[in-house]
């Protein structure tokens, strides 16, 4: 096993007994997030449903049956991706995350980026864009890929949200079928910047805890 593959183990072993705040007392089992240490791509929802809890892995419910099926539109699969969430444990009644759940969790999600450092994140939750797009639209800015440093950031619709509203599948559909440029134009970017020095513009990882 990679040490970073063992050093991404270690975090959902702390995720795992994590009481930062109280999600932990009502829920089943937390989710880590799944995937391999060395993604390219690092997808990031919101926080666990149902089916997530019951199985202690992320968007295993309609959800994420929706979510393989745009993946393999584009010949990518699940286990290709790192999936977490905003929230390790489920809120009650699937309610949205408080602004204090998030902020506790947030280290461990902060730890899982700074480790696997993908080439693209894609939001799939307001939660998760508000850290890199805050006060914007995702009816406005979906779809649209914005660099942070050596990082592209890009704000996809929920699964569910096509789910409930069919009209927004063409949509995410389309959405997703732009990923494939943008890991080519992230790659691309990679390679340009000398080995060793970071480009001017892009940001210490701290920095990205800013957003
Ligand atoms: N919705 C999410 O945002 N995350 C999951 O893991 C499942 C459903």
């Amino acid at each position: 096993m990679s040490d970073r593959t063992s050093e991404l183990q270690q975090i959902a072993e702390r995720v795992r007994v994590c009481t930062r705040c109280p999600l932990y007392k009502s829920a089943t089992h937390p989710v880590p997030g799944e995937g391999p240490a060395n993604a390219e791509i690092m997808l990031i929802g919101e926080a666990p449903g149902f089916h997530e809890d019951q199985q202690g892995r992320p968007f295993v419910g309609a959800s994420g049956r929706y979510l393989e099926e745009l993946l393999a539109q584009i010949g990518l699969k699940r286990s290709d991706i790192f999936i977490t969430n905003v929230v390790k444990h489920r809120p009650p009644e699937n309610r949205d995350p408080m602004p204090e759940e998030i902020e506790a969790c947030r280290i461990w999600l902060d730890e899982q980026i700074e480790l696997i450092r993908p080439q693209v994140i894609v939001t799939i939750s307001r939660f998760a864009m508000a850290r890199w797009f805050p006060n914007e639209k995702i009816t406005v800015i979906h779809g649209k890929a914005k660099r942070f440093g050596n990082l592209l950031v890009v704000p996809m619709f929920h699964p569910a949200a096509a789910l409930r509203n069919q009209n927004l599948k063409p949509v995410m559909v389309e959405d997703f079928k732009k990923l494939p440029k943008y890991i080519a134009d992230a790659k691309k970017n990679r390679d340009l910047a000398p080995p060793d020095e970071p480009k001017k513009d892009d940001p210490p990882i701290q920095q990205l805890k800013m957003f």
